[in-house]
């Protein structure tokens, strides 16, 4: 009976990575990397099957799509192109999505950065482009003409360097180009080409924590913590191994097992673990266990 509720156990822990809760079992979780096509990322990134959220930071999931892999910033999606440097991560490369096929997307959307997150590095500008403008336009910053030829929105755009509201043309999506395409017909490839964010993510508390031989993840503060092995608690960094005893060998402790039958669920949930999150968060698991049980 116990092996088969421990297996049970594991079971149901395995089928929800996000519900497991120990940052023992984190600690394990956030050493796979999220690999898409040529793109490798580590902390502060998270997501696709590999890194549960506890891995990174809310605002930077990552996904998987074709090879390619996505971000979402704002309701915008980006084509990641480049991330670096290899483990505890601080710059990224990405594209409009939108613009991929030209300067005529379906939606008009501007390119904003959280920038709690985010710092655009000085090599990159704001340009809008304006859709749907009189054919006469009474502005005296210079620009570029482009053409559309899916809707109002489209015909008769412009290109102005700055940030700008659609004024008397239908529609205005500011986006970042290089500043040496903001005035150039180059505007179309450098948008396929992206621009280069940088992460305000506290790096230096991972560094110290890879140091330390844990692996570095974010709490519900988006604050940065450290997983160590057979840990119970995340800490700021792991502690060094016991002198005389080799750190390979000191296997993770297991959770207790359950409670027979899991007939009081609070009992054991928060035998398992301490935290109100992680009750919080070990609910999905618990009744689904149940659930397996009580079909038995
Ligand atoms: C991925 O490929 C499928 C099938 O080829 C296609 O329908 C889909 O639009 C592609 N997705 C992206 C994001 O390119
Ligand atoms: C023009 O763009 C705006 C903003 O994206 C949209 O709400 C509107 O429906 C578009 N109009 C046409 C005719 O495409
Ligand atoms: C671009 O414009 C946004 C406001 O829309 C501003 O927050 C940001 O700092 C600007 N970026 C650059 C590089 O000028
Ligand atoms: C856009 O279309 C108009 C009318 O068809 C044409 O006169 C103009 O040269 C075109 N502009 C560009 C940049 O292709
Ligand atoms: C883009 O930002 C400008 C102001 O910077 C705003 O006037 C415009 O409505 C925004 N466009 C969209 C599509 O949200
Ligand atoms: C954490 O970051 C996300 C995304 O940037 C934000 O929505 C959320 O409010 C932040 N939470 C805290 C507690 O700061
Ligand atoms: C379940 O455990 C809680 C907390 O230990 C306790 O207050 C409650 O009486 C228990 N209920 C049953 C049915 O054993």
């Amino acid at each position: 009976m116990n092996y088969f509720l421990l297996s049970v156990f594991l079971l149901v822990f395995s089928e929800y990575p996000l519900s497991s809760s120990t940052p023992d079992l984190f600690y394990r979780s956030c050493s796979n990397q999220f690999r898409c096509g040529n793109i490798v990322a580590d902390f502060p990134f998270w997501g696709g099957k590999q890194r549960p959220r506890e891995c990174g930071h809310p605002g930077l999931e990552l996904q998987c799509e074709n090879d390619t892999a996505f971000i979402k910033i704002d309701g915008v999606r980006y084509r990641v192109l480049e991330i670096d440097p290899p483990y505890n991560q601080k710059k990224m490369r990405i594209a409009r999505e939108d613009y991929e096929g030209g300067l005529c997307p379906q939606n008009i959307q501007n390119t904003t950065l959280d920038t709690s997150l985010f710092v655009s590095t000085p090599e990159y500008i704001n340009v809008t482009l304006l859709y749907g403008c009189p054919s006469f336009i009474p502005i005296r910053l210079p620009f570029v003409n482009f053409n559309c030829s899916n809707g109002l929105n489209s015909s008769n755009g412009i290109i102005v360097p700055g940030v700008f509201g659609p004024a008397d043309c239908l529609a205005s999506a500011t986006v970042l180009v290089p500043i040496p395409a903001s005035m150039g017909k180059g505007i179309e490839q450098a948008l396929k080409n992206g621009f280069e964010v940088v992460l305000k993510v506290d790096d230096k508390a991972c560094q110290k924590c890879l140091d330390s031989k844990g692996k570095c993840g974010i709490d519900f503060d988006n604050q940065t913590v450290c997983y160590c092995l057979g840990s119970s608690t995340s800490l700021a960094e792991c502690p060094p191994p016991p002198a005389n005893v080799p750190a390979t060998i000191s296997l993770p402790a297991l959770p207790p097992p359950p409670a027979p039958a899991a007939a009081n669920k609070s009992a054991f949930v928060s035998k398992i673990c301490g935290t109100q999150t992680a009750v919080k968060l070990l609910n999905v698991g618990v009744l689904k266990m149940s659930a397996i049980l009580s079909g038995e």
